[in-house]
């Protein structure tokens, strides 16, 4: 079965969206007809995916934007403002995962820097999507936790304290934003193939073998299924879901 969405007339604003399911996201939205923001600390990829969909005839606009810098954030969110004439729906995306460490040595530059993009980064975007949204009275916005935000991890203590900060963040602003045309959900993938996997698997942390033992689907998830349920987070077919963390994880975390 083939699930298709109408967002024309839609703007979609997606961080870290020139890579793995945020660059899934991105093609998903656009092919849906939403003009999308990709919002990227690498603006080179981004730039080169906005060509590709532009090249196409779908609507997309490239950002360069760290999202740990709240200014940067802002001025992410004004410039798609100004380019789309809105913003209807948002995919807080942007992470990184740093190696696995014994808690006792784990540094506080690691932690600054994980906390700053994964949790700062996803704060930040959601503070400044709101201040548009809560004019238009409307909005979705859906932020990308983890397995992690769910579980602990042994060697990751900082990544998963922010993933479940993530959470805590996003069942917040769902509360707040309830009555105010706003849903606030969030993604928790499991082990999904891209580039950040493929750097964990080439740097030693990570064995696909084992990795797909553990998944009782018995495979790694591909970018596209996260952004699947991203869209249908976004969409009217999710029209009484909010404060939702929904695991898109094979049942990872189902055992
Ligand atoms: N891949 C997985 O198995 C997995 C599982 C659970 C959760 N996640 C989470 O999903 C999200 C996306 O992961 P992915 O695997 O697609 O990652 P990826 O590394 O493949 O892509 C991440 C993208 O984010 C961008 N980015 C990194 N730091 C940024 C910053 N400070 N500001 C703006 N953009 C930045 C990168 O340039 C890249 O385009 C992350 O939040 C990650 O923690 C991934």
């Amino acid at each position: 079965m083939t699930v298709t969405y109408d967002f024309t007339g839609k703007t979609a604003f997606v961080t870290g969206g020139s890579a793995g399911m945020g660059a899934a996201t991105v093609r998903a939205f656009a092919e849906a007809g939403a003009a999308v923001a990709i919002i990227d600390l690498d603006g080179d990829a981004a730039q080169k995916l906005a060509n590709e969909l532009t090249g196409k005839g779908l609507k997309a606009l490239a950002v360069t934007c760290d999202v740990s810098d709240e200014d940067q954030v802002a001025a992410a969110v004004r410039a798609t403002v100004e380019a789309f004439g809105g913003l209807d729906m948002a995919f807080n995306n942007a992470g990184v995962m740093l190696p696995p460490v014994d808690s006792a040595d784990e540094t506080s530059e690691a932690f600054d820097k994980i906390v700053g993009v994964n949790l700062r980064g996803v704060w930040a975007s959601m503070k400044h999507e709101l201040k548009q949204m809560r004019e238009q009275g409307s909005g979705a916005i859906v932020n990308c936790s983890s397995l992690g935000g769910l579980v602990g991890g042994d060697g990751r203590a900082g990544y998963h304290a922010t993933k479940h900060g993530v959470l805590g963040a996003t069942k917040s602003v769902a509360l707040q934003y309830g009555q105010r045309g706003v849903r606030v959900n969030a993604v928790c993938p499991g082990t999904i193939a891209t580039p950040m996997v493929e750097r964990m698997t080439a740097g030693g942390e990570l064995d696909p073998k084992g990795a797909v033992a553990a998944i009782p689907m018995g495979r790694l998830g591909r970018p596209e299924e996260i952004a699947a349920a991203v869209l249908w987070l976004c969409s009217d077919a999710a029209s009484y879901v909010t404060g939702v963390a929904l695991p898109v994880d094979g049942a990872y975390t189902a055992q």
